[in-house]
């Protein structure tokens, strides 16, 4: 299969690369290397499959329609998987039009890409953000999420609501994947794990937010890598049972979808910091914080319709994931 995968230097774009080199797919990869975090782990994550035969890499950006377009036009890719844009619930409150730029302009472009240029099928990126201020535990993708609390959440949403007109208007079948908290080897810098495993090694104190007391779905990588695999190699079909009388948030009379991909065991944040404390063998000096803004309290994924679907659910263990990422960070760090 030839697919184009944009936001491949990052975190989860370059791993989902790898996978789809390594089972023998052509992979065309975009990424603008913007400096969000530090480019260098950016091309050090890009140096791993960047030589490769059956990989391109195209240095742009999203928010250029020309750029975009030619890509397209170029390369044809029978799948695409979007996976580039502005991440992260904080900083949306630091620089908003981020977020327009990439998340909402940027995803038209892709949107426009697979009208013209006859992708069969589009996989991207949404969050458990979308869930806001619903508060009904597990988090399911039949409840509506009308409530967003962050303009990155906003933006998620949007993003499924964008690719639901074109499922209905041109036949484009789409999928998006609600990621919960995804942690691991080659993860971002301005995520928990990572702040956390710097400070504790320099010796620092670590901010710990709403006092620790929220809880997460952290969601090991190589589980949400293996989750959009199996979701691209399934088209999204209509759902023939779909009434607009009653209609299901997540589902559609058009070839769209929507699923979580979380690993439906909420973990303590306090609980994970110990955890990672365990792996370093050193003691966190804990600095108590309030709930930072657009943050939610707690995130649990109901993953029955990928288990049903796709037969999947993610397996890894917090305790065997942060082991995991604590061996690729010192490695890393040298
Ligand atoms: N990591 C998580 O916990 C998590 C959770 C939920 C959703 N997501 C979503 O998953 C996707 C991947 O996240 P990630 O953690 O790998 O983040 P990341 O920041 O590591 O990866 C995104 C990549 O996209 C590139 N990019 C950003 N804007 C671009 C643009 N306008 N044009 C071209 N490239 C651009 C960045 O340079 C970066 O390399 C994002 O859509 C994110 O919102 C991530």
């Amino acid at each position: 299969m030839k697919v184009l995968v944009t936001g491949s230097a990052g975190f989860i774009g370059s791993a989902m690369v790898l996978r789809l080199l390594e089972r023998g797919d052509t992979v065309i990869g975009i990424d603008n290397h913007n400096d969000y975090y530090d480019p260098a782990l950016k091309e050090a994550r890009l140096a791993r499959f960047s030589g490769h035969p059956n990989y391109t890499h195209l240095r742009i950006d999203l928010a250029d329609r020309q750029a975009i377009d030619a890509c397209f036009e170029t390369y044809k890719p029978q799948r695409v998987v979007n996976l580039a844009a502005q991440a992260g619930v904080r900083y949306s409150i630091e620089n908003p039009l981020a977020y327009i730029d990439s998340n909402i302009v940027g995803f038209a472009h892709i949107l426009e890409g697979c009208r013209h240029h006859g992708v069969e099928y589009l996989v991207y990126a949404s969050s458990s953000s979308v869930y806001g201020a619903n508060t009904a535990m597990p988090f399911s993708i039949h409840q509506n999420v009308d409530h967003p609390l962050s303009l990155y959440a906003a933006s998620k949403k949007a993003n499924e609501l964008m690719a639901h007109t074109y499922s209905h208007l041109y036949g484009l079948s789409t999928t998006g994947l609600r990621f919960f908290t995804v942690y691991g080897p080659w993860g971002r810098p301005d995520m928990a794990l990572f702040k956390f495993t710097k400070a504790i090694l320099e010796g620092k104190p670590i901010q710990v937010f709403n006092h620790g007391k929220h809880r997460r779905d952290f969601t090991y990588i190589d589980d949400i890598v293996e989750g959009v695999i199996r979701v691209l190699d399934q088209p999204a079909q209509p759902n023939p049972n779909w009434r607009g009388d009653a209609p299901d948030p997540g589902t559609s009379m058009a070839p769209w979808r929507v699923y979580n991909i979380g690993n439906n065991r909420p973990v303590e944040l306090m609980d994970y910091i110990a955890a990672l404390e365990k792996a370093l063998g050193k003691t966190a000096e804990r600095e108590l914080l309030p709930l930072q803004a657009g943050d939610v309290p707690d995130t649990y994924a109901d993953v029955d319709d990928l288990v049903e679907q796709f037969h999947y659910k993610p397996s890894t263990a917090v305790e065997e994931g942060i082991g995991r990422f604590v061996a690729w960070f010192l490695d890393y760090a040298k």
